[in-house]
């Protein structure tokens, strides 16, 4: 008997396209591994005359975010807003909450403000929360964090978390051009936004550490406190042994303190953080019985954030993991002299 989970949308831009298409490409596969099919019931967007670049046709678009929270037949609420604001974010989170809706949300701006209360609804409301493309686009850093076990105590995380600036620092040290000149061509190039001002200030990166850190640590950072420092003054470093990247570093002592900084670092060529280029992200957790280990991957883009969404989707539905291999029709062996031609740069 196939159960229907009912999907509610809450914007619809770069991220939210993409999670449209994850969503009807894969009915098909929700249904047969799951028994469950995933159908969008309400989408809302800004602007509800916008032409957009996936089938719409028969599902409700509406500028009321009402509308899809009230909607009964909605399950789960999945927001990829931008440029909403984190309190107007955050009163629709909450509204879709008392709702009783399962969240899945991308705004880190609104979860690092808010965390504490939207974690205290989702609980007293006893919906699932799940948050994985606010932290490092499609690297599943959050759920990692949230299935550790909490005798692996978490001593230091630290990494590279804001895309844009890494792009723009990948830029200034290719082209051997100042930082200025590398925003502009990230911009032109539409990897950065017109207003990359968070990013370069490092308060992006501060909103992602205050995120890690709670769940990771259970520390509440205050944002106040962490006075991130910025990367626009950098002129460009003409060292080939080191490299400036924006970095976040945070550690909790044996009496509970918390120590932490986002800001530039010169990191020499044996810092494995050194080759993490372009919109390239990486995370280190550093941890009691595990010792270090480290999640790298692309930390923006539409398909990539979306990719994290579509798996929180599945994870609220998830009861067990399943196995199988599939049909492999040919196997080739690939020679020694062209195995290093299979890594493009940064992989
Ligand atoms: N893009 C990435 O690579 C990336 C990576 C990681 C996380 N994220 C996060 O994912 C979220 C979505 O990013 P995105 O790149 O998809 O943004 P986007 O392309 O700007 O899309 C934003 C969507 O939100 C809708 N929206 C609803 N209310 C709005 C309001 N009051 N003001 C402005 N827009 C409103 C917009 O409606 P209209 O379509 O009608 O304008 C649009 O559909 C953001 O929280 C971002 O931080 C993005």
């Amino acid at each position: 008997m196939i159960k229907k989970i009912g999907v509610g949308l809450l914007g619809l831009g770069t991220v939210g396209e993409e999670v449209f298409k994850l969503i009807k490409g894969n009915h098909l596969f929700s249904n047969e591994k799951l028994e469950i099919e995933f159908e969008i019931y309400a989408i809302y967007v800004k602007d509800i005359n916008k032409k957009r670049n996936v089938d719409v046709s028969g599902i409700h678009i509406t500028s009321n975010y009402e509308e899809v929270v009230n909607n009964p037949d909605i399950h789960v609420c999945i927001e990829c807003m931008g440029g909403a604001g984190a309190d107007k974010t955050v009163e629709i989170i909450d509204a879709a909450i008392r709702k009783g809706k399962h969240i899945i949300m991308s705004s880190k701006k609104c979860l690092a403000y808010n965390m504490n209360h939207i974690i205290d609804m989702a609980n007293y409301y006893n919906v699932q929360l799940r948050f994985e493309a606010t932290v490092g686009g499609a690297i599943p850093i959050c759920r990692t964090l949230m299935s550790m076990s909490s005798e692996n105590k978490i001593n230091r995380m630290y990494g590279v978390i804001n895309a844009t600036t890494n792009y723009v620092l990948s830029l200034m040290e290719k082209y051997n051009i100042d930082f200025d000149e590398a925003l502009n061509i990230a911009k032109e190039k539409g990897i950065t936004e017109n207003d990359s001002s968070e990013d370069i200030d490092g308060w992006d990166a501060a909103y992602k550490m205050k995120i890690l850190a709670g769940i990771g640590m259970k520390a509440d950072i205050n944002l106040d406190e962490i006075s991130p420092v910025s990367v626009s003054s950098l002129v460009n470093l003409k060292n080939d042994n080191i490299r400036i990247k924006q970095i976040f570093y945070v550690e909790k002592s044996s009496d509970n303190k918390i120590m932490f900084y986002v800001g530039p670092a010169e990191l020499e060529k044996n810092n494995v953080m050194y080759n993490v280029r372009e919109n390239y992200n990486i995370v280190f957790v550093d941890s009691s019985y595990s010792g270090i280990r480290a999640y790298y991957g692309k930390g923006a883009g539409g398909k990539e954030t979306a990719s994290a969404m579509y798996e929180d989707l599945l994870d609220i539905y998830k009861q067990c993991y399943w196995f199988e291999l599939t049909d492999v029709t040919t196997c080739e062996k690939i020679d020694i002299n062209e195995i290093s031609n299979r890594f493009e740069d940064g992989e």
